[in-house]
């Protein structure tokens, strides 16, 4: 397989999605690994609800804090945690909420709209985009690479969708705050002074900021020398369907496809031991998906990995991951 440029991790921020169980978390593991053992500083973040990092690597790499990974000085774990980031989150809401009302002279009880708005379903997922959003413009910084695990369900292109909404959003916001502003001010303070005023509200300040944050992800996000966005399948009706669905959704919104990985495959040489015949019937039915990926997919796909009799921890296993990346191909 031509890996060409050397390495997996060639681009500053790596996002890793697919269908839940196909294996998500191994591969952004592998890239990570593979990059960190070219010489560069990388970082891994999971985003998860439920974290398999520590378990990925036999280590303990939970806590919320940025953790050396035992084994490889320049690789960085981080299992972002969850339940801290939407108490965080809500809190902020709450307090834009809050100051909105007093400011627009709305005399409701903010608490019925601070529920609404915090427990949508969006929600879990916007407080964890802004998490990524953070780490891409603060603590990213500091590391070559950056690989995302992002959450199955939380569907990490969609979010970045929406960073383009929210851009139109908070521009319009910013503006009629500042329209309202200009009119308020006008009656109380002279011409000159209205600019300088407004640039002192609080609202327009916060909103300000969230604004050159969705703006500055947006830039990375959709600059392919930054920005690679890989998928996951294996050789399965559904997982594939999935990515073909992101590869869609991921271009419309100009984000850069790094390629696939296809993931759990057999190999002819695999089957012949098994008295059963499941092997050889599992075999088959994957001949006839990988050929539909070559067929259809066949543009991005950057490697294919053995499907292992034991699940993937450790360094070691890893490796192997990494080298079937760059030279299994599968009969
Ligand atoms: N090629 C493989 N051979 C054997 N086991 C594998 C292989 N790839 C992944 N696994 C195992 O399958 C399970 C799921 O993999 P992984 O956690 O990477 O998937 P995921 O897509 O991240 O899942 P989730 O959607 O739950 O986050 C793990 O136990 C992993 O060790
Ligand atoms: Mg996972």
């Amino acid at each position: 397989m031509d890996m060409s440029g050397g390495g997996l991790g060639n681009a500053k921020y790596i996002f890793v999605g697919g269908k839940g169980g196909v294996g998500k978390t191994v591969s952004a593991g592998a890239i990570a690994v593979d990059a960190a053992r070219q010489g560069k500083s990388v970082l891994l973040a999971s985003l998860n609800p439920v974290h398999s990092l520590s378990s990925l690597f036999m280590q303990n790499l939970s806590g919320g804090s940025f953790r050396n990974v035992e084994g490889l000085k320049n690789l960085t774990a981080i299992e972002v945690e969850i339940s801290d980031l939407l108490e965080r989150y809500r809190m902020n809401m709450e307090t834009r909420l809050k100051e909105f009302f007093k400011w627009a002279e709305i005399p409701i009880n903010p608490e019925p709209f601070i529920q609404i708005a915090t427990t949508n379903p969006a929600f879990q997922e916007s407080a964890m985009f802004d998490k990524v959003m953070e780490i891409m413009v603060k603590e990213g910084e500091r590391y070559d690479v950056v690989v995302f695990d992002t959450a199955a369900v939380a569907n990490a292109v969609r979010l970045i969708g929406l960073s383009k909404l929210y851009g139109l959003w908070l521009a319009r916001m910013i503006q009629s705050r500042k329209e309202a502003q200009e009119y308020r001010l006008r009656l109380s303070v002279r011409k000159e002074k209205i600019m300088e005023e407004i640039k002192k509200d609080p609202v327009v300040a916060d909103l300000l900021n969230l604004y050159d944050k969705f703006t500055k992800t947006r830039q990375s996000i959709t600059d392919p020398s930054k920005t690679l966005f890989y998928f996951v399948t294996t050789p399965e009706s559904l997982p594939i369907s999935v990515v073909k669905r992101f590869i869609t959704m991921v271009q419309s919104f100009n984000i850069p496809v790094g390629g696939i990985f296809v993931n759990m495959v057999l190999d002819r040489s695999d089957v012949s031991s098994d008295p059963t015949g499941y092997l050889q019937a599992k075999w088959e039915e994957q001949r006839h998906y990988l050929g539909l990926i070559e067929n259809e997919l066949g543009q991005y796909v950057k490697g294919y990995i053995r499907m292992y009799p034991t699940e993937i921890r450790g360094m070691e296993a890893l490796d192997k991951v990494i080298n079937d990346i760059g030279e299994f191909v599968p009969s």
